[in-house]
């Protein structure tokens, strides 16, 4: 397997230092990564066939909505208000964006695999492997530099439980792709190219947000 890490975005740090710092940014952005947990979850279970639900899939689709409720309970501990109760777009930041990742790297992994008809019999679950793979390597990414950054602020917001799901998460997709793709190496570049240029796209809406505010 080629190498599996984030292309980096230095400003990401600055991004979510300025986020930390505003009460209201923060409970959006826990807001948002809420949401998109629990759109990661429900994906799981629309796109995948009966004959694939076993326990793994179970158990990953589980532990993205119980991400999302984490990060929900730890919203609630920051702010009570209404507000952030329910996943309202005007509560959250970039949601727009950020579901437009997601379903981005959905179409973007499907196109990709649809070209090949070695792929036909497994292609919904593989699909589902291949855009579990990329979220997972920028969840890792995203999380290590979040966790960080919010035990220098002295915040007590803990993400090891959530961390340490996504790098099993990873390494359960990693070894299904060693099973399933003997074409993994080309097809990991490419994904992993285009996923930096749909993370791009969402972080600069993110900026733009955060100067309007
Ligand atoms: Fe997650
Ligand atoms: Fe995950």
């Amino acid at each position: 397997m080629p190498e599996s890490t984030a292309t980096e975005f230095p400003e990401m740090e600055k991004i979510l230092v300025k986020i930390i710092s505003s009460q209201t940014l923060h409970c959006q952005w826990l807001n948002l990564l809420s949401y998109l947990e629990f759109t990661g979850s429900r994906k799981i279970f629309k796109t995948q066939q009966n004959r694939y639900i076993g326990e793994s899939v179970l158990k990953h689709a589980s532990d993205e909505a119980r991400h999302a409720l984490l990060l929900k309970q730890m919203l609630g501990r920051i702010q009570s208000d209404e507000h952030y109760r329910f996943y309202d777009y005007k509560h959250m930041i970039c949601p727009f964006s950020g579901y437009r990742y997601m379903q981005s790297l959905d179409s973007m992994v499907k196109r990709r695999l649809q070209e090949s008809a070695d792929y036909a019999p497994e292609f919904n679950y593989l699909c589902y492997i291949y855009v579990s793979f990329v979220i997972e390597v920028r969840a890792n990414w995203l999380y290590d530099i979040y966790a960080r950054l919010l035990a220098e602020a002295g915040l007590e917001i803990k993400l090891d439980g959530i961390i340490n799901d996504e790098i099993r998460h990873l390494d359960q997709m990693k070894k299904e792709i060693d099973v399933l793709d003997k074409d993994q190496d080309t097809n990991i570049r490419f994904f992993l190219a285009r996923e930096k240029i749909l993370f791009e796209r969402f972080l600069l809406n993110l900026q733009k947000a955060i100067v309007r505010k």
